[in-house]
């Protein structure tokens, strides 16, 4: 079978060999243009290592493709009914990172409320910085509300670290079942404008779609409870960031940590990014911001990559499907194996 890895990061020929010589891989690194069509033809099973990027080649292009991957969890960059449509499942990796995004997400936390990057930057950079007042948003966190918007694998992670840190845990769900809060040991807030006004901390764990995309703008802002802070680890359309940026200059929220924005790499000419990066005072210590890094280890790079091609391989040598996340797009039947 011949897999072709768009958008990758380093090839890993180690990992690629441990599949045998049946499986060849076509790596196609360079995102400033898509694979060629024969590459695209040629292909029985393609994956997309991008979180940000799509294929760039449409399915139709895909002549004997049969599996079309997401190398990690997010698939809002794969053409889900376009897939669908000729018959082929799209897949996701959902479990490679999800503690790494989870602790990524009270690191951007702690960092504000612990203030450990304004000191740090404080003490080495200005010989008055030996302060302990350096940081604004230095808060205690025990009996904090923790909002966790999505209660999913990350979310239910990131829920548990606050529990852990004594925080009051709330979530909002709408798509889990009844009961949902009784396994899960945690409050449930059927209504997002109650988890506004009650949250100290809302950490957004939802996947972005139609539904998602903008859901934290100027209404949901407007309702926050004075002080929050806003963590993104999940995608950056879910957040308007001009609202956000409104928001934090006029103190209506108190901090947000970042690791995902609407235009990656940061977009330099957006007022937020620019005052973030002249290092304007209202933004020190209230913002920070990660290179949607959340995802990364060493180890979770390695179970992405791993996992992506053993979604392909169980179903192209076994017919077992894993992770379908167009289930309801296929017009008809998958493709026979
Ligand atoms: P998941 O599918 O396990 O959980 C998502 C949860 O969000 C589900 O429980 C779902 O019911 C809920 N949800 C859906 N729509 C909602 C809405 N409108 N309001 C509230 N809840 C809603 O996904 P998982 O594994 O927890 O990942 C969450 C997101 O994290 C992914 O979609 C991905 O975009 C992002 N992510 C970011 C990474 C990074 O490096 N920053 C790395 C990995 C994932």
């Amino acid at each position: 079978m011949r897999i072709l890895k768009v958008n990758t990061y380093a090839p890993d020929t180690a990992l690629y060999q441990a599949f045998g010589p049946d499986v060849v891989f076509d790596i196609h690194r360079d995102p400033s243009e898509p694979p060629s069509l024969d590459r695209c033809r040629a292909a029985d099973a393609v994956i997309n290592c991008s979180a940000t990027l799509p294929i760039g080649v449409g399915a139709e292009h895909f002549e004997r493709c049969r599996i079309a991957v997401r190398e990690g969890v997010g698939y809002d960059t794969m053409d889900l009914a376009g897939w669908g449509a000729r018959g082929v499942p799209v897949c996701n990796v959902p479990d490679y990172g999800t503690t790494e995004v989870a602790d990524h997400a009270l690191a951007l936390l702690l960092a504000l409320t612990r203030g450990t990057s304004s000191y740090q930057e404080a003490v080495r950079d200005r010989s008055d910085g030996w302060r302990y007042d350096a940081a604004p948003l230095v808060r205690r966190l025990r009996g904090q509300t923790f909002a966790v918007l999505g209660l999913g694998r990350i979310g239910l992670a990131a829920a548990r670290r606050a529990a852990a840190f004594d925080m009051k845990v709330i979530f909002y769900d709408p798509y889990l079942p009844n009961g949902a809060e009784l396994a899960a040991g945690y409050e449930r807030v059927r209504r997002i404008e109650e988890v506004m006004a009650r949250a100290d901390i809302l950490s957004i764990h939802t996947p972005l779609n139609d539904e998602t995309r903008g859901m934290v703008g100027v209404d949901l802002l407007a309702k926050a409870k004075p002080g929050l802070i806003v963590i993104n680890t999940a995608r950056g359309p879910i957040v308007d960031l001009d609202a956000l940026g409104e928001a934090l200059k006029t103190a209506r929220i108190a901090g947000a940590g970042l690791d995902v924005l609407p235009k990656e790499p940061a977009d330099s000419d957006h007022p937020l990014i620019k005052a973030y990066r002249q290092r304007e005072a209202w933004t020190e210590g209230r913002l920070m911001l990660s290179p949607h890094s959340a995802f990364y280890s060493p180890s979770a790079l390695e179970d992405m990559q791993r996992k992506a091609i053993e979604v392909i391989v169980s179903y192209l040598r076994e017919g077992v499907l894993m992770n379908c996340v167009n289930a309801e797009h296929m017009k008809r039947a998958p493709r026979a194996a």
